[in-house]
């Protein structure tokens, strides 16, 4: 089924089967929302209306929403992640509620979409403090035939999966507001079809593919952390167009789909690549270029082409916007790419697009100009640059060195224009680390502010400190430690990353950890969250937290900062140089879990952590 069917019959089952009103694609840019930076989700531009404001169109509504999430940047060039994306939804604002919309969308993928109902299954939110059980949606299920999973009969299909807040609970968007339990629906894209569940559900098998989600919007988070009931029940949904329709046509990844097809002929942008590049190399890495380039000119192609739409600068929005397009031009360059080409794929989206979004037709000169614009003045540094890296890439190698300095990362950025993100790129190609707090101070000393604004909004998604974030801050520093406990007092931070799924945590280590390792780590850790330690800081000298045993990075920049540093305390399991924020109590962690330990670069190890139930 082609992406435009899918579009339309979604909107034609809710508006004529089941009485909602179609609205327009609002704006990918928030208007009444400064704490991101994008639409992020359908329900966005509908938070007034889910608090209880009444809409024009009523209480039944439905719409495909362009979004735009930049968290999972790094992940783009695989086959599910997008930075900008189509979400299909249909909402009530306390209308209807978890039986209607657990039905519809069953209804929906059976009969519209004629899924396999035996390679689908579900998951209900498992209840904790904040709220039950969802008995109430699971009931709903089994009425359609499901089963749960822990009652399962052998060969038993159709399964409901019972998980906690971290993946059957959404929102709020921001900080605050509207947010529920959900259910989540999978669909089995393996091989083994007759027994899906040979390698297990979706919580340990990628096979499984979550392709819609229902919110059961009951609560308001409030800025104390708590929630309380809404005064009415919504519902908020979201399918995602690009996922199911590589579904649906039975492809591998949406890139595969006739979204990134040239309009007129039907070839494959792929191939449209090869052909700018004159090579037509199928590795594994010149197809995660590729896809990193038609995924970033999409996006750019929307943020400049819409309604409210925002060009290249060096602050929020606009910086993103050059910062997709210069990525996409280096990867341009990894593949071969020898002339100017952005505004070439910017046409192809742009014929692409015109018919769902008329804003990119209309607006096709700007985004065509900009493109070129931005291409042109990247390009007359971006070799030099590169030239430039590479002599630091040299020295380092001589001096037997493996990390770029603040000062030189920084030189990068300002005298040719590279993201600090392409900087971190490039030297992980090239297997040595990057000095990210001395490049942040060098940053700052240079009174880049607005622009250090936009990088951690762009690296984090959100620009507040959520609580997701702030735990994964606390978290960080009570590995640290751990890892100094079990591996020996060598054991440094020498790089950490934090978005609102998880902490990365780069430190010095020869070797690989064993199980035991990581096992013992976890231990220890979740240790220190049982006992409930509650988190502190105390402002002291560098000299002073040195000899109170502190770890962190004693560099040059605190002491230039003058007289005191934050160090944040941990009961008495932790001391740490921090800027925080941090929770107030361990026991907010609930428990920590080890996803990855990998090598980061040589001499490097990196370990990918997750807290919560
Ligand atoms: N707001 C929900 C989501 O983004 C539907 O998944």
């Amino acid at each position: 089924m082609l992406s435009s069917i899918l579009r339309q019959k979604f909107i034609d089952f809710f508006v004529t089967k089941h009485n909602h009103k179609e609205i327009p694609s609002a704006s990918l840019i928030p208007e009444n929302d400064p704490t991101v930076l994008f639409t992020t989700a359908g329900m966005h531009p509908l938070v007034p209306y889910l608090m209880g404001e009444k809409h024009p169109q009523g209480t039944k509504l439905v719409d495909v929403q362009k979004c735009m999430r930049t968290d999972d940047i790094d992940e783009v060039g695989d086959a599910t992640h997008c930075t900008f994306f189509e979400m299909l939804g249909n909402w009530s604002l306390g209308d209807y509620f978890k039986k209607e919309a657990i039905q519809w969308s069953y209804e929906f993928l059976t009969t519209e979409l004629n899924l396999n109902p035996d390679l689908l299954c579900v998951t209900c939110f498992a209840g904790d403090k904040d709220a039950p059980k969802d008995e109430e949606a699971a009931k709903i299920w089994e009425s359609l035939g499901f089963v749960k999973a822990e009652n399962i009969p052998e060969n038993q299909k159709r399964r409901i999966y019972f998980l906690g807040k971290k993946d059957n609970w959404w929102g709020p968007a921001g900080k605050t507001g509207p947010c529920g339990p959900d259910t989540e629906m999978f669909y089995y894209t393996g091989s083994n079809k007759n027994n899906p569940y040979e390698k297990g559900g979706p919580d340990i098998n990628k096979e499984w593919v979550e392709i819609w989600n229902n919110v059961f919007m009951q609560y308001n988070k409030k800025e104390d952390g708590t929630f309380e009931i809404l005064k009415q029940q919504n519902v908020d949904t979201g399918m995602g167009l690009e996922r199911v329709t590589a579904i649906l046509q039975g492809k591998n990844s949406h890139y595969e789909t006739e979204l990134f097809q040239q309009k007129s002929t039907g070839k494959s942008l792929y191939i449209v690549l090869d052909e700018i590049s004159n090579s037509a190399n199928s590795s594994n890495e010149s197809i995660k270029s590729k896809r990193i380039i038609l995924d970033h000119l999409r996006s750019a192609t929307f943020v400049i082409g819409d309604q409210r739409g925002v060009v290249s600068s060096n602050t929020d929005q606009g910086y993103i916007v050059r910062k997709l397009i210069r990525r996409a031009i280096r990867h341009g360059k990894k593949i071969g790419i020898q002339n100017y080409f952005c505004s070439n794929l910017a046409k192809e989206f742009i014929e692409i697009y015109s018919d769902v979004y008329p804003e990119l037709s209309k607006n096709q000169q700007k985004i065509l100009n900009e493109m070129q614009k931005e291409e042109e003045k990247f390009s007359k540094t971006l070799e030099t640059g590169l030239k430039e890296f590479e002599k630091f890439l040299d020295h380092l190698k001589v001096n037997n060195q493996n990390q770029l300095s603040g000062k030189d990362a920084f030189l990068l950025y300002q005298s040719y224009g590279f993201p600090f993100e392409m900087t971190k790129e490039l030297c992980k190609e090239n297997q040595i680390e990057v000095d990210e707090n001395a490049f942040n101070q060098e940053l700052k000393t240079h009174q880049e502010l607005s622009r250090l604004g936009a990088e951690q909004k762009f690296s984090g998604g959100l620009a507040d400190h959520s609580e997701e974030t702030t735990k994964l801050h606390t978290a960080t520093h009570l590995l640290h430690k751990a890892l100094r406990i079990v591996l020996g007092d060598h054991v440094q931070q020498k790089g950490s990353n934090i978005t609102v799924e998880r902490l990365r945590f780069d430190f010095n280590h020869a070797e690989k950890m064993t199980s035991e390792q990581i096992k013992k780590v976890e231990e220890i850790v979740n240790e220190q969250i049982q006992k409930g330690l509650d988190v502190s800081f105390e402002e002291l000298t560098v000299e002073e937290a040195k000899q109170r045993g502190a770890i962190g990075l004693f560099e040059d920049k605190y002491s230039k900062l003058g007289n005191k540093i934050k160090v944040y305390k941990i009961g008495d399991f932790s001391l740490e140089i921090c800027g925080g924020p941090h929770v107030k109590n361990t026991s907010e962690l609930k428990n920590f879990k080890i996803v990855k330990e990998e090598s980061s670069a040589a001499g490097i190890r990196r370990i990918k952590a997750v807290v919560g139930d």
